[in-house]
């Protein structure tokens, strides 16, 4: 095999496409990865899941100690923030992330052929890069290239006062007034970043109810909290127009069903009414892969294309568009890639919105339940019961299971509450291995912590919950 010639080329380096990559070089394959990108990890790692978290954090450290610390009895004197450190925090976590992808391809012998890729025909990819246009073999290519913000008509992106999430992560200072289209999982974690801040947010969604995909109970709680932290809601509406004179953005809203016209005002905007599939420049048409109705570039239950040797994988294919989702499809992808069998379970993977309290769900909602015609029955308990939370000052929240009327079977779980987002490991283990929620009542959970209440909310499918 020549130097240009591999097993592999993925082209996308987000976690559906380095995983995809070690995955592969564990398993014996020559790969590549293309990367257009100065640096490694894609969305995730650069503009997404990462750097959100890191101002996510540091924003909750500043808001715990203005307002949560002194019911512990702790006191601080003058609490305040400095918004560059914050970024700086923020990009040198960036920085230690995708170095690490870095020493990862280095490790598993995985070359980045740096550039913007394309594929030629089946088996070739070709990279512009700096120094031209190179082609290189490959037997089998994977596209990993992930997904970017989805425009709105009448609203033009600047990237300094009218934002994607990208500019989001990098404002110079704290907008007195931030109006966020799209009440989804960006708006409200990049809306809570710059609430703690002292920003005035008001989150402007077209339906009647915000986190429209999670389960309508935590939707609804989710508002109920979030308004008491002061975030603004606008259900029921949508921008026909923003007009930037520089200094301010000028909105129009109107009722989604049609009505009277509002005018808003804000210092920042931030678009964030969802991500569409990125496929753009990478040759599909010539080679006739398919996309679905959607754009999405069209696969098969084994990755694999319409066109044989060429397949997908992560934002860029229907899912849920998650890290996590992305790089269970990398590894599996690989696996069939090497002969392997491999599936993944998409009724078991968790979503997680890291406000505070966070929000997490895993498996089918009530409402899917309902609409599939289902008997189910349902769990509950509330942080509120539980010692540690107490202890925490962290009452906020409930645990939900939702498990078969006939068979007990969990089918889904939903949680707002503290940690939320790492107490639902358990649930979507026990959604993977076909537990019964009768299995997790029985399940000895460490006293004193936040996850007796899953235990507490599995007792309550049976209505045998002890604590309450
Ligand atoms: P991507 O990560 O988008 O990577 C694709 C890569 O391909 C990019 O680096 C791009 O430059 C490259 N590329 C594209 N075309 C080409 C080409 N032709 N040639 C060369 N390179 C190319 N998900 C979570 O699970 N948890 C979170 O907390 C979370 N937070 C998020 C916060 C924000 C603000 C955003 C925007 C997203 C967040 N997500 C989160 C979603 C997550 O980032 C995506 O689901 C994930 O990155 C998708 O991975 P991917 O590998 O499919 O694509
Ligand atoms: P989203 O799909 O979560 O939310 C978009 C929201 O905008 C929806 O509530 C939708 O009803 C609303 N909307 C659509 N058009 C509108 C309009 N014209 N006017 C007003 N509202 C409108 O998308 P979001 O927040 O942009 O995030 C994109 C993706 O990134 C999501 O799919 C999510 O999975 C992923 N992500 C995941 C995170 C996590 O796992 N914690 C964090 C951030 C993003």
């Amino acid at each position: 095999m020549s130097e240009t010639s591999y097993d592999l080329i993925v082209i996308g380096s987000g976690p559906g496409g380095y995983v995809a990559a070690i995955r592969a070089a564990q398993l014996g394959m020559k790969v590549a990865c293309v990367e257009m990108r100065a640096t490694l990890g894609g969305t995730c790692l650069n503009v997404g899941c990462i750097p959100s978290k890191a101002l996510l954090v540091s924003s909750e450290k500043y808001a715990e100690a203005m307002h949560g610390l002194a019911a512990h009895g702790v006191r601080v004197g003058t609490v305040g923030f400095d918004l560059a450190a914050m970024m700086g925090h923020k990009d040198k976590v960036v920085k230690d992330n995708t170095a690490g992808i870095e020493y990862l391809f280095k490790k598993n012998k995985i070359d980045w052929l740096k550039g913007k890729g394309a594929i030629a025909a089946a088996g070739q990819v070709t990279v512009t890069g700096v120094d031209g246009v190179k082609t290189y073999a490959a037997k089998n290519i994977l596209i990993a290239t992930g997904s970017e913000s989805m425009p709105l008509p009448g609203v033009t992106v600047d990237e300094k006062r009218i934002v994607t999430s990208t500019g989001a992560l990098a404002l110079a200072s704290v907008p007195k007034t931030m109006v966020i289209i799209g009440g989804g999982v960006i708006g409200l974690e990049l809306g809570s970043v710059y609430q703690r801040l002292g920003a005035q947010v008001t989150v402007v969604e077209f339906l009647d109810r915000i986190l429209p995909t999670m389960d309508g109970e935590i939707s609804k709680t989710m508002q109920k909290v979030l308004s008491k932290q002061g975030m603004q809601f606008k259900l029921g509406s949508k921008v026909t127009s923003a007009v930037n004179d520089g200094a301010q953005v000028s909105l129009v809203v109107e009722p989604a069903a049609g009505g009277a016209a509002e005018k808003v005002q804000a210092e920042i905007v931030l678009l964030a009414i969802g991500r569409r599939p990125f496929t753009e420049g990478l040759g599909l048409e010539k080679v006739g892969v398919k996309l679905d109705e959607r754009k999405r570039v069209a696969v098969d239950h084994k990755f694999q294309t319409n066109v044989p040797g060429i397949y997908a994988i992560g934002d860029v294919i229907v899912g849920p568009m998650l890290a996590h989702k992305a790089e269970d499809e990398g590894v599996v992808c690989a696996e069939i890639m090497a002969g392997q069998s491999g599936h993944i379970n998409y009724d078991a993977i968790p979503g997680v919105v890291y406000t505070w309290p966070e929000a997490a769900s895993v498996g089918k909602t009530e409402e899917e339940l309902k609409k599939a015609g289902v008997q189910y029955k349902t769990g509950k308990f509330p942080f509120s019961a539980n010692g540690r939370a107490r202890a925490m000052n962290e009452t906020e929240g409930f645990v939900k299971i939702l498990a078969d009327a006939a068979t007990d079977k969990v089918l889904g779980a939903h949680i707002v509450g503290a940690d939320a987002g790492t107490i639902i490991a358990e649930l979507a283990m026990a959604i993977e291995f076909g537990a019964s929620s009768e299995d997790v009542a029985r399940t000895c959970h460490a006293h004193p912590t936040l996850n007796e209440c899953v235990k507490e909310a599995a007792l309550a499918v049976d209505n045998r919950p002890i604590h309450i």
